[in-house]
């Protein structure tokens, strides 16, 4: 079996950082999140964070060839050298063409849901302020309330799940998102999954897409 690179796409709040954990965890490949990467350096007052923050909180794309070489020297380290589950990134083309040039990744998985359902799903995110681990006033609470159940941070609502935020976040997300797509459908690397399900139903639709593929690790 060879290296396991594989990339997951979707408007925000379709359930990447849900779903690149859980497949992560199957796969044992480890889970890279762009926006995590970025929230961290923001809060540690990093240079690097400093000149992201505006950004990260308007929801915009921020100065990419700085985020690529950023995000590509973390993929570089040992720990992902036998692959990846990049969730965030790439997000314009500029992105995808530098990954490719160096980690091309085996597929992408794009979760598809209505605007609709990111609008009622958003508002009940609560994310842990260190780890990033997400969870929802819904469904999926934690064991203590306003704490992580991984590593006992506080837990918040994201400044960028704002209403307006969330629609600039969509509109962004058409724009710079579409050449991406195209870019790996053309490649034959494009699995789209129907998000609407529950986490585990959407995650046992791309374990299967992966064994048609014939990309399961046999762990
Ligand atoms: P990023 O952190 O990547 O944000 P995003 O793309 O907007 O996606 P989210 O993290 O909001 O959602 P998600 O798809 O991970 O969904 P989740 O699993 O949490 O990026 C943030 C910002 O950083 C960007 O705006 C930009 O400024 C910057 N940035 C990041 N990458 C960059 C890059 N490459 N280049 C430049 N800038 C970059 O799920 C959402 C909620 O739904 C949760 O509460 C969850 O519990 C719930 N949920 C999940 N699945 C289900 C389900 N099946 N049913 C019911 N509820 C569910
Ligand atoms: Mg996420």
């Amino acid at each position: 079996m060879g290296v396991m690179r594989i990339v997951i796409a979707g408007k925000p709040g379709s359930g990447k950082g849900t779903q690149a954990a859980l497949l992560s965890d199957r796969m044992n490949i480890p889970h890279l999140s762009s926006g995590e990467i970025l929230r961290a350096e923001i809060r540690n007052a990093t240079a690097f964070g400093k000149e992201v923050q505006e950004y990260v909180r308007r929801g915009e794309i921020g100065p990419e060839r700085l985020i690529t070489s950023v995000i590509l020297e973390f993929i570089e380290r040992k720990k992902y050298g036998k692959g990846f589950v990049l969730d965030g990134f790439p997000r314009t083309i500029y992105q995808a063409r530098e990954l490719d040039r160096r980690f091309s990744p085996s597929l992408c998985i794009l979760l598809t849901l209505p605007d609709e359902t990111i609008f009622s799903r958003l508002p009940n995110r609560l994310t842990c302020t260190a780890c990033g681990r997400v969870y929802n006033v819904r469904e999926l609470l934690p064991e203590r309330e306003g704490r992580c159940d991984g590593c006992g941070s506080e837990l918040v609502h994201r400044i960028d799940d704002r209403h307006e935020t969330v629609e600039r976040r969509l509109e962004i997300f058409r724009e710079e998102s579409a050449p991406v797509l195209d870019h790996y459908r053309r490649s034959n690397r494009l699995v789209p999954v129907d998000a609407t399900h529950s986490p585990d139903a959407i995650l046992r639709d791309i374990i299967k897409a992966l064994e048609s593929l014939e990309l399961t690790n046999p762990v």
